[in-house]
């Protein structure tokens, strides 16, 4: 199968070229040749238009040609023969499919011999303005001398360009099935800009099928596809004439739960996890994480653990928040030279989104950031695969030390390419095999690291209880995790009491499992947007949005619903509800729900809208379009529960920025 893309050039039903090499048996070749340019008078469209002949081989060529009754005509002769055979640049139906004799006669040639079979040129000039070099549906052919093969396929190339594209061509090349011939017979198939090659036979015989060859179907309509205007490149059968119905049922996809194979939690089992069994046979264990947790002590910890279980240690610890492919880079080289068998991804969601796609791209080098985040409408059924984990590092262990993410069990992660675009990336194979959940690496966290991530959570709970792909097994845990975070967030943020601290902890991973397999909505795809332009920290941009978007999403009969084959109707608003009631809101509705969002917010001292949050309002505004725009293109979209309008988007970003319904800034948009 060719698969590469010709330039569309001027569209004529055919010109097929012939290459005749040397190594083709010239008497077969010239026997072929006139065979196939006499059927019919030349008037079947993959007919042979042109010979090129190599150096080496044309004069035989030519003798041979002459001998079975091909008469060239030269000089005056050749003149009069080519201003005959156009009329206002097309084929002039007085010479198609006519006798040499009455083409002769007809052109006002003088008298040719009367044996003639065919009338020939000796060309040199391939184009539009020599007629000669083109097709001419009738015993007319055109003779080109070739250099060598190299030179010969480029001739043919360029006839095929002159009003042949996708239609037929022909190779006479040596026919005992030597690696030479395949590896002209590939050369001329990569270069000529053709739907069918002939070799060894006649082209106008051979390319209606059946009487020459096994591998084209009988028929007398050529497809010549789609860079020639033609629908099919191959020939027309009765396939491509039969009205077809199909019926198909709805079905659902098939659908599961992924998560890390194994899952620990409650204070302090990070050194009975790393101390036990989950090693066992692992030996050359690297630690993916940043400065902060050097600095805090927490890597020590680990360190302790693996030493006492007798593991080599290596530590990369220069990841950055928004990892980069420098950072890749890094960490991959850091796996060569250390070859470890084990990664143990330690810190917030940077250095396990790091430690994802280091491990990715260290066992797939040839794996590229483009090929990795093929955009996708369902992640079950990618386009591009995403390959396989675990051939050099057997196992991925993601420690969380702030309670927000979800990173540890979730198939996702964020690399920022050299160009400074972010690439998100979404596959099962990035899921890791083991997650820790340890709530005592949060025991010292700072206020301002708890209020944010836990709003996070939140969103990642509510957004995927309510997306297109929620299903009975992620339900429960969207539901778990909004009692944790309600009851607990406030107290982990004020106090920062080790049973609240777990309980969030556990939260997080409880609603990163969730919208790991039932995925997220518009909240993100907005926060996304304005945490990447305006530096908004992510848990507050989900959180100034979120009252608006359940607002929006809360509709019974939306402009678009979203799509999924099992959401059958609006039911945001009642899902909504559901979780009001099961927050003990003060309405069983979106209405209750947002309440005790906001409730949250105020007790969490968290800005309520974008303004508040110091988010400048004139860029704000100038960059509305944008930020709408680019919203509608993010993944996240897709499993909302309501499909939404680019200019929805926009207005609920003009609500998070001043914070309600009515517009209380007076800035408007410069040009
Ligand atoms: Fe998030």
């Amino acid at each position: 199968m060719c698969n590469y893309t010709w330039k569309v050039g001027r569209r004529r039903s055919g010109n097929a070229p012939i290459l005749v090499d040397d190594t083709a048996n010239i008497e077969n070749a010239c026997g072929s040749i006139i065979l196939g340019k006499t059927f019919d008078n030349g008037m079947i469209c993959a007919s042979e238009q042109s010979v090129v002949a190599l150096t080496s081989v044309y004069d035989e060529l030519k003798s041979r040609m002459v001998k079975r009754g091909v008469y060239f005509l030269e000089g005056e002769e050749r003149e009069k023969l080519a201003a005959f055979i156009e009329v206002d640049g097309r084929i002039n139906p007085a010479i198609v499919g006519q006798t040499p004799k009455e083409i002769a006669h007809r052109a006002n040639l003088s008298p040719i011999p009367e044996n003639t079979v065919v009338l020939a040129t000796e060309e040199t000039v391939i184009g539009n303005d020599n007629p000669l070099s083109k097709e001419k549906l009738s015993p007319v052919l055109a003779l080109y001398r070739a250099s060598d093969f190299e030179d010969g396929v480029q001739l043919c190339r360029k006839l095929a360009l002159t009003g042949g594209i996708g239609h037929t061509a022909g190779l006479y090349t040596s026919d005992l099935n030597t690696q030479e011939a395949k590896r002209r017979e590939e050369a001329f198939l990569k270069e000529v800009p053709v739907h069918r090659i002939l070799v060894n036979a006649p082209t106008s015989i051979a390319a209606i099928g059946g009487a020459m060859n096994f591998h084209v179907d009988p028929s007398f309509t050529l497809g010549v596809g789609t860079n020639a205007g033609s629908s099919i490149s191959s020939n027309v059968g009765p396939k491509h004439l039969i009205n077809l119905t199909t019926v198909a049922e709805r079905q659902q996809h098939i659908e599961w739960l992924k998560i890390p194979r194994e899952l620990y939690f409650n204070r302090g089992c990070l050194e009975e996890v790393l101390q036990g069994s989950s090693l066992n046979g692992l030996n050359r264990a690297l630690v993916v994480t940043d400065k902060g947790i050097v600095r805090s002590g927490i890597l020590e910890r680990v360190l302790k653990c693996l030493k006492d279980s007798r593991m080599e240690v290596e530590v990369f610890s220069d990841v950055h928040p928004d990892p980069d492919m420098e950072c890749i880079r890094n960490g991959v080289e850091v796996c060569k030279s250390f070859q470890p068998d084990v990664m143990i991804c330690l810190g917030g969601g940077s250095p396990m989104d790091a430690g994802k796609f280091i491990r990715a791209h260290y066992e797939h080098p040839t794996l590229t950031l483009e090929d990795a985040s093929t955009r996708f409408i369902e992640i079950r059924k990618r386009t591009c695969p995403f390959p396989k984990a675990g051939s050099k590092i057997k196992s991925l262990i993601a420690i969380p030390t702030t309670s927000g993410t979800g990173s540890e069990v979730s198939p996702f992660t964020v690399v920022t390419a050299d160009d400074g675009h972010k690439y998100p990336i979404a596959s099962y194979r990035l899921t890791p095999d083991i997650a820790i959940v340890d709530s005592t690496l949060c025991d010292s966290l700072p206020k301002s690291l708890v209020a944010y991530p836990g709003l996070d959570s939140i969103t990642h709970a509510i957004e995927s209880f309510v997306s297109v792909a929620q299903n009975d097994f992620t339900k429960p845990q969207s539901l778990e995790a909004l009692h944790l975070l309600f009851k607990y967030l406030p107290e982990s943020y004020m106090i920062g009491s080790p049973r609240a601290r777990g309980a969030c902890h556990r939260a997080s991973s409880l609603a990163g499992i969730s919208f790991s397999n039932s995925f997220l909505g518009i909240c993100h795809s907005l926060s996304h947007q304005v945490g990447g332009k305006f530096h908004v920290p992510h848990g507050l941009a989900c959180a100034i949005l979120l009252p608006h978007v359940i607002e929006y999403n809360a509709c019974e009969s939306p402009t678009k619903m979203g799509i999924y084959p099992s959401y059958h109707y609006p039911q945001a608003a009642s899902r909504y509800s559901e979780i009001a009631k099961h927050l003990g809101a003060p309405t069983h509705d979106a209405d209750g729900l947002n309440k005790r969002i906001k409730e949250l917010m105020v007790k969490l001292e968290t800005p309520l809208s974008f303004q508040e949050a110091g988010v400048d309002e004139v860029e704000f505004i100038n960059k509305l379009d944008l930020l709408s725009k680019d919203a509608f293109d993010d993944q996240c979209t897709a499993a909302n529960p309501r499909f939404p309008l680019v200019s929805e988007l926009k207005d609920i970003l003009l609500k998070a920025y001043y914070g309600g319904e009515e517009r209380k800034g007076s800035a408007t948009k410069e040009e």
